[in-house]
């Protein structure tokens, strides 16, 4: 009796139920779908509207039937249809009875209806066994295997039975499977393929918010001042000059920007004298987007050290025609700005390197942290000594101070150097001991 007819394809004899699944919907997703477990050894039958005209397109080795004749081949059935045609399956409740339902359905944008898709399902099928799943998944990825994609899939749904066979086909598919729990997250999951890079919001937002306003303080301060006063335009400073300010600017705020929640947290915990009080809600998420504030450091740096490379090459006629006297102060100066620069140019690197998964998943939770909090306060420090000493003793002379505004390499300073002494009053031996006392599970007041 498995001895099933395919449209068009000789007749082959069809696998055992259990290791049949069935495929509703014919579109780019359940093709994807249908083809990726007939190469993972499932025997794949699709229920279509109109069995006769769409087994041309389907993957070959798979069978086509009536909606009703193919959820009554398979125990576990995908439906890779929109949810606006969902009503196909009220007439067949009684083939889906006690069938499992994998919901893959998502969304064009977020709240589009009442209840999630699979809570929806479920509600016109209530004989059968809905879970949420696979929805993170394009159809693309699926055809490429999980070696090329994200290779997590998410599910969720009321029975554990139902949830577990269809985490033994996702693993069969290559694919590692994540229980979320019950239906009532699949509104959850149905959302995430919506989402736009959503931990990278707030610090591009910070990165943008911050070069604008560098910008215009600088253009103020470098090319509008000079036009004011001397009537002299030197506005082609913008693109080089003036872009090599707010890029190694921005940089050093936001690595800062990185380090001052840690910082903070500990001072709170300091202060509350326990661990096991929630940090407020700010700077929960202010932590979790650290990774991505750095990053974005990292590039900014970097396009630094690629303007800073063209300097050498404009000034040269201007180092040429120099007829000032060599000053071994102003040569050790300059060498070790550069060299303090160019040793936190390379740690701050080194941070971005083992801040991307694969080679942070390879260091073990010591390694990782030595390398992000230790050699990432040094990379700060670096940095801030290689601005102070570019700075020197210019803050002494008045014609810094353009229209009574300090520069903008001091105002960067401000953050970096508020962190730094922050990090050396916790590093002190006997805050750092109460720290760690905390850090092991002390409470301040509960020893009495
Ligand atoms: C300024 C070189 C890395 C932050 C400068 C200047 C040079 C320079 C030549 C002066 C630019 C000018 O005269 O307009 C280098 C080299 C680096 C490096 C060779 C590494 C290979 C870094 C890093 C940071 C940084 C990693 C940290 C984010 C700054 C800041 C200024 C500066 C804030 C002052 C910008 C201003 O004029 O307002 N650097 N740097 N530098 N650098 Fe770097």
């Amino acid at each position: 009796q498995h001895r099933v007819s395919t449209m068009g394809f000789p007749a082959v004899p069809a696998p055992p139920e259990s290791e049949r699944v069935c495929v509703f919907g014919t579109g780019d997703l359940g093709r994807s779908l249908g083809l990726r477990l007939l190469q993972a050894g499932y025997g794949v039958v699709f229920g279509s509207r109109r069995p006769h005209s769409s087994s041309s397109l389907l993957p070959h080795g798979a069978q086509v039937l009536g909606h009703a004749a193919a959820a009554q081949s398979a125990h576990l059935i995908f439906i890779a249809v929109q949810r606006e045609h969902y009503d196909f399956l009220v007439p067949l409740a009684n083939q889906l009875k006690g069938k499992v339902l994998v919901d893959l359905s998502n969304n064009l944008k977020k709240n589009q209806y009442p209840e999630a898709n699979a809570e929806y399902l479920q509600s016109l099928v209530p004989g059968a066994e809905v879970v949420k799943g696979f929805n993170t998944l394009s159809a693309w990825s699926l055809q490429n295997g999980p070696s090329d994609a994200n290779r997590q899939v998410y599910i969720c749904g009321e029975s554990v039975e139902a949830k577990q066979a269809v985490i033994a086909v996702a693993i069969k598919l290559g694919f590692s499977a994540l229980d979320r729990g019950f239906l009532s997250v699949a509104r959850e999951l149905e959302d995430f393929p919506l989402q736009l890079f959503p931990q990278w919001r707030l610090p591009l937002r910070i990165a943008i918010g911050l070069s604008a306003a560098f910008f215009f303080y600088l253009l103020i301060r470098d090319i509008i001042y000079a036009y004011v006063t001397q009537s002299k335009d030197i506005s082609f400073r913008i693109m080089v000059s003036l872009a090599n300010k707010v890029c190694p600017i921005v940089s050093l705020i936001m690595l800062s920007l990185c380090y001052l929640p840690g910082v903070l947290a500990s001072f709170l915990q300091l202060y509350r004298g326990t661990k096991y009080r929630r940090f407020p809600d700010w700077l929960d998420r202010w932590m979790l987007c650290r990774k991505q504030l750095g990053l974005l450091a990292l590039g900014f740096a970097f396009l630094h050290v690629l303007y800073t490379l063209i300097i050498p090459i404009r000034y040269y006629v201007w180092f040429k025609n120099r007829t000032t006297q060599f000053d071994m102060t102003t040569a050790w100066r300059g060498d070790s700005y550069l060299s303090l620069g160019i040793l936190g140019f390379g740690l701050y690197v080194l941070l971005g390197i083992t801040s991307l998964p694969s080679v942070s998943n390879a260091l073990s939770w010591r390694e990782f942290s030595f390398i992000q909090s230790k050699l990432g306060h040094l990379t700060l420090l670096l940095c801030t000594a290689h601005t102070y000493l570019y700075g020197w003793n210019r803050f002494l002379s008045s014609s810094t101070y353009k229209w009574y505004t300090p520069p903008g390499y001091m105002l960067c300073l401000v953050l970096p150097s508020v962190v730094l002494l922050l990090k050396l009053l916790l590093i002190t031996p006997c805050v750092d001991r109460t720290i760690t006392r905390i850090r092991q599970g002390w409470e301040r007041g509960a020893d009495q």
